[in-house]
């Protein structure tokens, strides 16, 4: 190897207050560990000197702690786009310590080429392989490595020994051209390879190699309770019935499913219906539930951008990679969420809501319409342009005190528009083709906790006007009183109207 090593510490002294860096990974998968952890600790010595030290951040989804956690504990963020799952950096976002740009994850590769957001300094990337001409092959993520390592002036590569090898040929790296020049994304099903197994970068720019040897930083997943797997099974029930009624065809459609326990569950209850036969993935984030799906027999093939699982699923894939490399691909997320695909595929769609109203519309995104969950995600990316959309959501939080059904969403990222059916555990709203009255008649009969539905009966009966009969003044009544006094079911209708 031709490139100069270094350490992390020396790495980190390259970077100065300001820059901008872009990394690789996706989720905790693939993403650097050593430089940022490095980074961190010369920011807090900067500010203990009374300077500032602050970076802009470009990643693919959310990070492992290494990035998100360590830089935000040092307050060394400046900006940060375009997701994030980490609580102290959640922390210093909702005090507006750094600001937050939360995007569709399909967007952020074009936008940087674009030129709608600043230049990447640095790219930081973490790689299994490298060879003399500057071709590097990933990890166990692919996220916007591509394009920050191309836009970036200069790049320092992670050689993470933790990732054997042989995982080259598992990615498929391409970047469409920019408008007016773009053609159709040539993915027609979910196992089409359409680029090259590594990201080409310019060995000019390799400021050094920085050696390490360190696992993902993936969370393990909290066992199933009865409300994610009652979830589970009625998604599962409710596309068993739509192949019963011809609307998806025989051999079932790609799916989609979203990060968390309950689409863990979902992907559970999918494999156990008998009526549901093997299918393909075509999502983002591959979880656990997929490799034990594929080893059952029941996913045949998984197209994702990374690979977010245990250690020990992780270890398990790379025992038999040889195997798991013809059923898995890794794709740059401008091209695992991009919208034109899944609108071609046909996908299906199941996503978590953090609360959806009687019209709806969901909120992915903001608690209580203020502070910062995580983001958006790839939720948008594939809601809006997937053959079915499904929300799933538990129908209570917080013990009861909080419905995450509400009379008017506090924040909306998916309107009325997009979302086609809502699942709780006490189940199904089939939204399509429905007027906004008989939408919230549906949702509140089908998916709202029983201590709730008397409440947003009598809100739909408040005397209010209209095609979408909103009451204004007491449109926000339930987060209102939440507020007030801790608990939604606290509601009295006489005080807002
Ligand atoms: N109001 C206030 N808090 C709420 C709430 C509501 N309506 N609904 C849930 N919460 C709280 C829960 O109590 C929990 O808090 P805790 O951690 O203090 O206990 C927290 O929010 C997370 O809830 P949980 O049920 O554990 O959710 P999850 O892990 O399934 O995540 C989302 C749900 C919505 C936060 C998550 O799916 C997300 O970030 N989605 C947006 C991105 C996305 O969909 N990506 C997938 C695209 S591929």
């Amino acid at each position: 190897m031709s490139f100069k090593k270094i350490t992390a510490e020396e790495a980190a002294c390259l970077i100065k207050d300001n820059d901008v860096v872009g990394f690789s990974g996706f989720t905790a998968a693939g993403c650097p560990k050593a430089v940022t952890k490095a980074l961190a600790k010369r920011a807090e010595e900067e500010h203990a000197k009374g300077n500032p030290f602050k970076i802009g951040m470009y990643s693919g989804a959310s990070t492992g702690d290494s990035i998100d956690g360590v830089l935000a504990r040092a307050h060394a963020i400046k900006f940060r786009t375009p997701y994030q799952s980490n609580n102290d950096l959640r922390t210093e976002l909702n005090k507006r310590e750094a600001h937050y740009f939360d995007l569709h994850l399909s967007e952020l590769q074009q936008y940087l080429r674009y030129g709608f957001l600043q230049k990447p300094d640095w790219a930081i990337l973490e790689v299994c392989d490298i060879a003399d001409d500057g071709k590097v092959y990933l990890t166990s993520a692919v996220g916007i490595a591509p394009t920050v390592a191309r836009l970036a002036d200069r790049i320092i590569i992670e050689l993470n020994k933790y990732h054997p090898k042989e995982l080259a040929g598992i990615h498929d790296i391409y970047e469409p051209a920019d408008p007016p020049f773009r053609r159709e994304i040539p993915v027609y099903k979910p196992s089409d390879r359409i680029g090259v197994p590594y990201v080409q970068i310019d060995p000019k720019k390799i400021v050094g190699i920085v050696e390490t040897d360190l696992p993902n930083e993936v969370g393990a997943f909290t066992p199933l309770d009865k409300v994610t797997e009652q979830i589970g099974k009625n998604v599962a029930d409710f596309l068993s019935h739509e192949m019963k009624l011809g609307r998806i065809p025989a051999g079932f459609l790609p799916v989609q499913s979203g990060v968390g326990n309950v689409a863990n569950a979902v992907l559970g209850a999918m494999g156990a219906n008998e009526d549901i036969p093997p299918f393909e993935v075509y999502t983002e984030v591959i979880q656990d539930s997929v490799i034990k799906l594929m080893k059952e027999g029941n996913v045949r093939f998984a197209s994702g951008c990374s690979l977010t699982l245990s250690t020990p699923a992780l270890e398990e894939i790379y025992h038999n990679l040889s195997e798991y490399k013809k059923k898995i691909m890794l794709r740059p997320q401008e091209i695992s969420n991009s919208p034109e695909v899944a609108r071609r595929l046909g996908i299906i769609s199941i996503n978590t809501a953090l609360e959806a109203d009687i019209f709806g519309n969901v909120n992915s995104t903001h608690v209580l319409g203020t502070r910062m969950m995580n983001g958006i995600g790839g939720s948008g990316d594939f809601c809006r342009n997937s053959y079915l959309s499904i929300f799933t959501a538990p129908s209570t939080a917080k013990g009861g005190k909080i419905s995450a059904i509400v009379p008017m969403a506090s924040h909306i990222d998916h309107s009325e528009h997009s979302v086609k059916i809502l699942i709780t555990e006490h189940g199904i709203a089939d939204l399509r083709g429905k007027s906004p009255i008989q939408r919230a008649e549906t949702i509140i009969n089908n998916c709202v906790d029983p201590q709730y539905k008397d409440l947003l009966n009598q809100y739909l009966r408040l005397g209010q006007q209209g095609h979408t009969p909103h009451n204004m003044a007491a449109a926000l009544a339930f987060h209102d009183t939440f507020i007030k006094t801790g608990d939604m079911r606290n509601v009295k209708w006489s005080d807002y109207v």
